[in-house]
């Protein structure tokens, strides 16, 4: 063998982690003869060097399968790793651990597939001299350096699904119908499955709403003669001048808060402030579980053999990216320590309020 590689799939699982773990390990045989192991659940099993060895056969009929075969975390930092001794939980800096284990194996490339998390801390290895290769993952579009993230897509069309099942039933009853999606501080997949389906208003992280701006055009539409409503609301979606909605802390998380719950609050505002009768849906981890769409197992595919080229030719500590439509490569520090958020007057934003969306700020 030429090379061995590690690979990892880290934080919130996503369609289309499968599918970048078989273009790793099969570009890695075929196009370069290396080896390639992988580590389960993410950094817990760097840490406590808990591997498997990839092949041809073990990579076999996963492309359309969602979640990933090795297991992931958000739970786990390596270098703020939570240990428990005698029922007392503390955090300790694993990552020399990390490094010996890779030695032990004798690694030398990691591939890191994961969102902002998975990747600040591939870019911490990177500094340490670990040679690194990251794959940006996350339903929810929000890293930056890359015009998407894989995973996203299949997101935004289960959301969209939903959304044309509620169109229907909302006019049978002539209900507002209020969808909440996932997508933490970003507002992506509100936003592109509130187009996608024909959303009526769409409430953002990044554009904070005024509920009588949303009665107002809740009650426009229907002086219009329109009988119902379609409202879509991310779950990071907060009042003017108010804070998110937090459904849970998930203490042992490095990023503990999980957002939720807002959809109910919007929901139960517009019942009492308009007397239109309302019913609210969450999506939830519906958004992350199932078979990629076809667009992700392309992008999943695509950024799986960059990483491996990038490896061959010797270029780390670089995350693979679509740049236009093109796969291309930036520094990993690049991609991360921001969010990429929704540009509140670019053009998705403006082209949905040209064709009258509502975002609860006019
Ligand atoms: O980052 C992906 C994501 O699904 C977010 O959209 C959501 O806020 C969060 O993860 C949920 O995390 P958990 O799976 O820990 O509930």
């Amino acid at each position: 063998m030429e090379m061995k590689i590690g690979v990892i799939t880290g934080g919130g699982d996503c369609p289309g982690l499968n599918a970048v773990l078989r273009a790793v390990v099969k570009t890695a045989i075929r196009k370069y003869n290396f080896d390639v192991i992988g580590f389960r659940d993410g950094y817990r099993g760097l840490v406590k060097n808990d591997y498997v060895p990839l092949t041809e056969s073990s990579v076999s009929g996963i492309l359309d399968r969602g979640g990933t075969i090795l297991g992931s975390s958000n739970k786990d930092n390596p270098f703020k790793f939570k240990i428990e001794k005698n029922g007392v939980v503390e955090e300790r800096d694993m990552s020399e651990r990390v490094v010996e284990n890779l030695c032990v194996h004798e690694i030398d490339a990691m591939v890191f597939i994961g969102g902002d998390g998975t990747l600040t801390s591939a870019r911490d290895f990177s500094n340490m001299g670990v040679k690194v290769i990251g794959v940006p993952k996350t339903i929810d579009n929000d890293l930056n350096c890359t015009e998407t993230t894989f995973g996203f897509s299949t997101a935004v069309e289960t959301a969209t699904d939903a959304i044309d099942k509620l169109h229907s039933t909302a006019e049978s009853h002539h209900r507002v119908m209020l969808l909440e999606v996932m997508g933490r501080n970003a507002g992506w997949i509100a936003l592109h499955a509130g187009l996608a389906g024909g959303a009526d208003v769409i409430l953002i992280p990044e554009i904070p709403y005024d509920i009588d701006s949303v009665i107002s055009s809740l009650k426009r539409r229907k002086n219009l003669g329109k009988n119902f409503s379609i409202v879509v609301v991310a779950e990071g979606a907060k009042p003017v001048g108010g804070d998110v909605v937090v459904s849970k802390i998930v203490a042992d998380s490095p990023d503990p808060v999980r957002l939720g719950g807002v959809g109910n609050k919007v929901a139960a505002d517009i019942e009492r402030l308009s007397g239109i009768e309302t019913r609210i849906t969450v999506l939830g981890h519906l958004q992350r579980g199932g078979r990629p769409n076809a667009f992700d197992r392309v992008l999943s595919t695509r950024f799986g053999v960059a990483a491996v080229d990038l490896v061959n030719e010797g270029k780390f500590g670089r995350m693979v990216c679509l740049k236009g439509a093109e796969i291309s490569s930036v520094p990993i520090g690049d991609a991360v320590g921001s969010l990429k958020l929704v540009n509140y007057c670019g053009e998705m934003v403006s082209i949905a309020k040209s064709i009258g969306i509502q975002f609860g700020d006019e």
